[in-house]
């Protein structure tokens, strides 16, 4: 959804009356319980859109343990928009035909030792026009657990014109309240099933969304809209989250949306790129591609052992920029142990021999040579002050440091 609805506002007193109001269940959802780590896994949008069927589902799920993805740390399978049927005399929602059972085809997902996500709407309709949950949010919360779901996406949608601006029109603050509301009562249903089911706010990162998602029981909310496989839509998306570093945390993630990698015509660095920023961002590592169809090259990207321990360090502190000279940015996160992890991210032309990029460990607090990892390169690199970087276009030096040694 890309239409930009005029309903934004200062949050404050809306939060107040909200921590006061706001039932316990809600606020325990977004507990450390369930994401103490951002979500890993697949999601069917980003490649296969409407086309997503129960077979294509399955083959993602095999091609997940197949290729070592599993074992790299992915776990959520997860269905987004297009799956919905009709709802039956009593209400209850069923999975259309390219879907013929849902519950088969969770058990399928759990016999992979994987999970399974869901998709809906607090609108009368999703994104792509099926039913969504509007009145019916704790009996589809109900059918998703009997079905074994361990995962929703809740996408604001239609929820916006059909709800906020007809229950409120031309009152801002009454729409969000309505949103607000509309998050509320999916988490608590949720929550109500007694089922572990990480809950994922879709809401395109409109009116700070960060500010108020984690207190509305999401495990993880869009700072963005949608996200495509080019690289300046990616370098656009990453650009907007400076500065939301402060919000994420265990068991509440700022999301810039799926992975894009191996997705349209992005090059080898700019995969690499994207994998290694949104590692740095704490993101949610969702593959969005084929996974039958993928390259050893973006299996290597996805599978990499190190730059996905950035992203699920313990911690969970999300990467800052530090400072940026032209088109070349140097970002560093905090790890668990004291270690720290540096990315010089390439946002331009080449940098040859003939105009290399010059580290300044200074800016980044450093003091002297650093021992580091070359987490692409996989090989061992000493970090000095000053020193030379040659790096292609849109590309990416990622370090981790084990000790660093920071300035007194
Ligand atoms: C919105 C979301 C996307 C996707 C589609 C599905 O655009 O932002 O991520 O879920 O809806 O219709």
């Amino acid at each position: 959804m890309t239409r930009r609805s005029a309903f934004a506002v200062p949050v404050f007193f809306c939060l107040i009356a909200l921590v006061v109001l706001m039932p316990a269940t809600a606020r325990a959802q977004s507990s450390n319980q369930i994401a103490a780590t951002p979500p890993m896994g697949w999601n069917s949008w980003n490649y296969f859109a409407n086309k997503v069927d129960d077979k294509g589902v399955r083959a993602a799920a095999d091609e997940i343990v197949a290729s070592g993805m599993k074992d790299a740390g992915y776990v959520y399978v997860n269905i987004d928009d297009t799956w919905e049927g009709d709802r039956d005399a009593n209400g209850v929602i069923h999975s259309n035909s390219k879907f013929p059972n849902m519950k088969a085809l969770a058990d399928y997902v759990h016999s992979k030792g994987l999970k399974l996500g869901i998709y809906s709407s607090p609108g009368p309709k999703t994104c792509a026009g099926y039913e969504g949950s509007l009145g019916h949010e704790r009996q589809d919360a109900q059918t998703y657990a009997s079905w074994g779901v361990d995962y929703l996406k809740y996408d604001l949608c239609s929820y916006i014109p059909a709800v906020m601006e007809k229950q409120a029109p031309n009152d801002p603050a009454g729409q969000m309240r309505l949103m607000m509301d509309a998050y509320v009562k999916m988490g608590k249903a949720l929550q109500a099933t007694g089922r572990p089911i990480v809950y994922s706010l879709c809401q395109y990162g409109w009116d700070a969304s960060w500010e108020w998602a984690p207190q509305l029981g999401g495990n993880l909310w869009r700072t963005t809209g949608d996200i495509t496989p080019h690289w300046d839509r990616i370098y656009a998306i990453l650009s907007q989250q400076e500065g939301l570093e402060v919000y994420a945390g265990p068991g509440h993630w700022n999301d810039p949306d799926m992975l894009e990698v191996g997705n349209g015509r992005l090059t080898l660095p700019e995969n690499r790129s994207h994998f290694s920023m949104w590692a740095m961002l704490a993101a949610p590592l969702l593959a969005g591609n084929d996974l039958t169809a993928m390259t050893p090259e973006i299996k290597n990207i996805l599978t990499n052992r190190d730059v996905i321990a950035i992203d699920q360090d313990p911690l969970g502190k999300q990467a800052s920029r530090i400072y940026s000279d032209g088109e070349v940015e140097v970002w560093t996160r905090h790890l668990s142990g004291g270690a720290l992890a540096v990315a010089v991210l390439n946002v331009g032309g080449r940098r040859y021999s003939t105009h290399p990029f010059h580290l300044d460990l200074q800016k980044l607090g450093l003091q002297g040579p650093q021992q580091g990892k070359d987490l692409w390169a996989g090989t061992n690199i000493t970090l000095t002050n000053g020193m030379p970087l040659e790096l292609g276009g849109h590309d990416i030096l990622l370090v981790r440091i084990a000790a660093p040694k920071f300035a007194p």
